[in-house]
């Protein structure tokens, strides 16, 4: 197939990194001499036909930004028939011959439901910061989520040693715990409470006790631990240790602000020209990763979410380092 258009998006949760993905898809694709279409608003913009064409000038000086300039939605009209219709026409009208997906688990499926029934393809990047997605060691984002988390917790270990406190502190990361054992790791937290791992409060506090009254202690929960958030968490602990002076604190949103780190910038412009050359070679509907640092392309229904193996090796240490 001839390729002279293609389209980018932006999609679900915004990721730090994913400016830099959009810079590369551009450039990329006008570097092999074709015209680059921006999508606004996610799908919900594919349906609105929210469509322009963008240059070399439009992605300038957006590496370092957070967010996305192409915006986002979470959209339930692209999950029905007739809202992937008015996409396919929007697109058609535009002879795009190939899109773009930068996004996380939720985007790959659209995009799988969209290929089974017109034909015009997909590339899919992994931009969300909860690098929950078959295929790829990292996503977009979630590098940069993890620095984010590590400086703000490392801001509350200075207060909470100061007063002699014990802090919950949740992370996102919907239904995995990778950003929350890293950043748990990474502050030296006392331990982390991980949906891969069923939390028992009463090893909480045999871990506690056995720390020899340390000057202070935080506890790091992953926002979907099987006990519950940390409110409800920190409440249950509350009362079965009124001795101590508990604090909670919900880092949620701020994780996905900020300036992208560099780790993710690279990561998203590796992944951006990967894309564009899989579409310059034919190879569609296909997800761009990275695994042990080289690019890897893995078929996009085997991309979506799956239940990563949590990393033992860091718990272990995580363990051992936090007496
Ligand atoms: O998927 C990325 C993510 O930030 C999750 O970690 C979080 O649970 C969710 O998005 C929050 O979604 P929203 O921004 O729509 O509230």
């Amino acid at each position: 197939m001839s390729v002279n258009n293609i389209a980018v998006f932006t999609s679900g949760g915004d990721a730090p990194g994913m400016n830099a993905c959009i810079r590369a898809c551009v450039r990329a694709g006008i570097q092999k001499g074709w015209k680059v279409y921006g999508i606004l608003n996610g799908y919900e913009g594919m349906i609105d036909g929210h469509i322009n064409e963008m240059d070399s000038r439009s992605v300038g000086n957006i590496i370092h930004r957070g967010g996305t300039i192409l915006k986002s939605s979470r959209s339930k009209r692209f999950t029905t028939a007739e809202g992937r219709k008015q996409a396919y026409e929007q697109l058609k009208s535009r002879n795009i011959d190939a899109v773009i997906a930068i996004g996380g688990d939720g985007t790959f499926k659209g995009t799988q439901e969209f290929t089974r029934e017109y034909n015009i393809p997909f590339i899919g990047i992994p931009g969300t910061i909860d690098n929950d997605l078959f295929g790829t060691d990292y996503t977009i984002g979630y590098d940069s989520a993890v620095a984010t988390a590590v400086e703000l917790i490392d801001k509350v270990r200075d207060t909470a040693n100061a007063l002699g406190r014990l802090f919950f502190i949740e992370v996102m990361g919907r239904d995995v715990g990778t950003i929350a054992l890293a950043s748990g790791l990474a502050s030296g937290a006392e331990d982390i409470l991980i949906p891969e791992i069923k939390t028992d409060l009463d090893e909480i506090s045999t871990k506690l006790k056995n720390s020899k009254q340390k000057e202070s202690y935080i506890i790091v929960v992953a926002e979907g631990d099987d006990a519950g958030g940390v409110m409800e968490i920190s409440a249950k602990f509350k009362q079965m240790h009124p001795e101590y002076d508990i604090k909670t604190l919900v880092l949620g949103h701020l994780l996905r602000g900020g300036n992208p780190s560099a780790n993710d910038r690279i990561l998203a412009s590796r992944l951006g020209v990967a894309a564009v050359d899989a579409i310059a070679e034919g190879n569609f509907n296909v997800m761009a990763g990275i695994h042990n640092n080289r690019i890897l392309f893995t078929p996009l229904n085997l991309s979506c979410k799956h239940f990563m193996e949590i990393n033992q090796e860091w718990k272990h240490l995580m363990d051992l380092l936090s007496c």
